[in-house]
C-alpha cells in the first residue's frame, strides 16, 4: 500500500498567489512518485485554486477542518459535502491545535462521521499532551481514541486514517524518535482493531506528525515504520517538502 503524505498548510501562505505555486511544485513533485500519495491541506479559502484542473496521479487536496453540520444556519462553518465539491478528498478532524480551543473528542467524532459519509478520508488526529513515567498517557490515547470514532459506523473504518501527533512534538525542535513512534503506532493499531476488529486494524494506516522535516523524515518512516507523514511547517517550504517527497518514496 502507498505511504501518505499530508501537508497541514494550516493559516498559510498569506496569499492566494503564493498558494498556487506552492501548490504547482509539490504536485509536479507528486506527480513523479511511484509508492507515496501526496496530500496538500490548503486554508479553505485557497482550496478551489489549489485544486488541480488536469488530475494528477498521486496529488489530492484536503481540507483542515469541518462542520459536523451539513447545512443550514451554522455562520462560518463549511460542510463536508461542499468540501467534496471543491475536490477535497481528505479532511483533518481533530487537529490538536483545535482540541486545545476546545474541540472535544465528541464533536471530532461527529466530523468524522461527516467526512465519511461523503466518502473522503478522514485523517483523525490523536496524541498525548505530555508523557509520564508510569504510561498513564496510555490509558488517555485510548480514550482519546475510543471517544474520537463513537458512533462512527465499522463498514466506514477504511475511510479513516489515524494521524499520531504528540503534542509535545508539533511545532518543536525536534520529532519524537522513531523507536517510540513504532511502539505508539502499534498500540494505535491495537486499539483501533478493538473498536472496529481485527481486519480493519491490519488495514489502518497510522500516520506521525510533529516537526517532520527533510532531515528525519527517512528515520522517521525506516525506523519508526509508520504508512506515512503529517507535516506542518515543511509542508510550505517547497525545497523542503520536496526533498521530504522524493526520500520518503525512494524508501521501500
Ligand atoms: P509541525 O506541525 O510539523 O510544524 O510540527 C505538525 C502538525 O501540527 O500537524
Amino acid at each position: 500500500m502507498k505511504r501518505i503524505i499530508i501537508g497541514n498548510w494550516k493559516m498559510n501562505p498569506a496569499t492566494i498567489a503564493e498558494a498556487k505555486t506552492l501548490a504547482r511544485k509539490v504536485r509536479t513533485v507528486a506527480a513523479g512518485l511511484v509508492h507515496t500519495e501526496t496530500v496538500v491541506c490548503p486554508p479553505v479559502v485557497f482550496l478551489s485554486a489549489v485544486a488541480s484542473r488536469a488530475s494528477v496521479s498521486n496529488f489530492h487536496i484536503g481540507a483542515q477542518t469541518v462542520s459536523e453540520h451539513d447545512s443550514g444556519a451554522h455562520t462560518g462553518e463549511v460542510s463536508a459535502s461542499m468540501l467534496c465539491d471543491m475536490g477535497a478528498e481528505y479532511v483533518i478532524a481533530g487537529h490538536s491545535e483545535e482540541r486545545a480551543a476546545g474541540v472535544t473528542d465528541e464533536l471530532v467524532s461527529r466530523r468524522v462521521a461527516a467526512i465519511v459519509s461523503h466518502g473522503m478520508t478522514a485523517v483523525v488526529c490523536v496524541g498525548e499532551n505530555e508523557r509520564d513515567e508510569e504510561g498513564a498517557y496510555l490509558e488517555k490515547l485510548k480514550e482519546q481514541i475510543r471517544g474520537s470514532f463513537a458512533g462512527v459506523p465499522a463498514n466506514k473504518a477504511k475511510h479513516i486514517v489515524i494521524a499520531y501527533e504528540p503534542v509535545w512534538a508539533i511545532g518543536a525542535k525536534e520529532a519524537m524518535l522513531p523507536e517510540q513512534i513504532y511502539e505508539t503506532s502499534l498500540f494505535i493499531k491495537k486499539v483501533f482493531s478493538d473498536i472496529f476488529g481485527p481486519e480493519e486494524g491490519l488495514k489502518l494506516r497510522v500516520l506521525y506528525g510533529g516537526s517532520v522535516n527533510s532531515r528525519n523524515a527517512e528515520e522517521i518512516v525506516r525506523i519508526g515504520k509508520v504508512d506515512g507523514l503529517l507535516v506542518g511547517r515543511e509542508s510550505v517550504n517547497a525545497p523542503g517538502f520536496s526533498d521530504l517527497l522524493r526520500i520518503v518514496d525512494k524508501l521501500s
